[in-house]
């Protein structure tokens, strides 16, 4: 068989693992040729392709990024765009197109399929909002990344009497400010799962001040949103897609912290750090098995699904359960931290 694979959406560490995986066991298990598209859908369409070999992917597993390049298009939000990727798949002679992507980028698979053309999906996000999925690739390594972040700001907080405001990615939801929150010991957790009352945030603040403790560490999704009704709104805009700027809740809430409590606040926005670098061992290791299970359903001729994992095993789930939808931090996770 001849097999189209793309990287669609934002980066992440431990793309080049999946891709690797999907090329050797390819290749050496299954006899299959592998075709790369640079820069996602975008390259694709474009019919920019390039073969991969075993060769080719020698010394990827622990790079960050992706070696094909990404971008953010949709084939299905472009005229004429499924038509296009007939197309390619007519002109390379392609059996079928493995598609590794976020939310969005799966969601375009997912209607690529339905045109009939033979696909299969693999999670990737460091926000880990796929639904289906228990985890994405990439949110491991930001995880970590995240996590370790906060252990540094606790000793310049302390040895300064602040508050350290971090503000972390996570559009849609707070799985990367909420789980390493609760790692790094952050004593107010802000996600888009549970909008805030900025006027209890201070005072938990000050509550904690007057109890020796004169430090405070905020984690703060980019995506975290003011409670209705509360007493403070953010002027916070949105991009052009209609997604929250890095940055611009971090610094409001850092600045309504400082002006309800009077102590000093300072803000660290962690931003595309959260997406470089070599990818953990656990992002190296859900990467492969869902490089080795997405050839493996095509081989076997199981399409229209993605891998996900189950718990800890890896099961082929209909791309539809990912299309468009979130997998948000769920409540006993949220949970956690209060009362701590
Ligand atoms: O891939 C998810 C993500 O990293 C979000 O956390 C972030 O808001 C967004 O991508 C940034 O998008 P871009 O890389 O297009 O600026």
């Amino acid at each position: 068989m001849r097999i189209g694979i793309l990287t669609g959406g934002g980066d992440c560490p431990g793309l080049n693992a999946a891709i690797r995986a999907v090329v050797k066991r390819g290749t050496s298990r299954h006899g299959h040729s592998i075709v790369g598209f640079r820069n996602g859908w975008r390259g694709f369409l474009d019919g920019d392709s390039i073969p991969l070999d075993r060769e080719d992917v020698q010394g990827t597993l622990v790079e960050g990024g992706t070696l094909l390049g990404t971008a953010r298009c949709h084939p299905d939000e472009e005229p004429g765009g499924l038509e296009r990727v007939q197309e390619v798949v007519d002109a390379e002679n392609l059996n079928a197109i493995i598609c590794i992507g976020g939310d969005g980028t799966l969601e375009a698979a997912a209607k690529v399929g339905e045109t009939g053309i033979p696909i299969v999906g693999i999670p990737k996000t460091i926000d880990n909002d796929v639904a289906g999925t228990d985890a994405s690739i990439g949110f491991d390594t930001a995880l970590m990344i995240a996590t370790e972040a906060i252990d540094r700001l606790h000793s310049t907080a302390e040895s300064h009497n602040r508050v350290m405001v971090v503000e972390v990615m996570g559009r849609h939801c707070g799985w990367i400010a909420v789980c390493a929150g609760i790692a790094g010991g952050a004593d107010i957790i802000l996600a888009p799962e549970e909008p805030f009352d900025i006027d209890k945030v201070a005072k938990a603040i000050r509550h904690r001040h007057r109890h020796n403790r004169g430090f405070s560490i905020v984690s703060v999704a980019e995506g975290a949103v003011p409670a209705k009704g509360t007493s403070w709104e953010t002027g916070a805009t949105k991009n052009a897609q209609g997604d929250p700027i890095a940055g611009q809740i971090g610094a409001q809430v850092n600045q309504a912290i400082e002006e309800r409590t009077g102590f000093a606040s300072r803000l660290t926005v962690l931003g595309y750090v959260q997406r470089g670098g070599t990818p953990t061992a656990r992002d190296r290791l859900l990467a492969t098995r869902m490089g080795a299970a997405a050839i493996d359903a095509v081989t076997e001729g199981v399409f229209q699904k993605f891998a996900a994992l189950k718990g800890e095993k890896i099961r082929m789930v209909d791309l539809d359960k990912a299309a468009g939808k979130s997998n948000r931090v769920p409540q006993d996770i949220l949970d956690v931290i209060k009362g701590l």
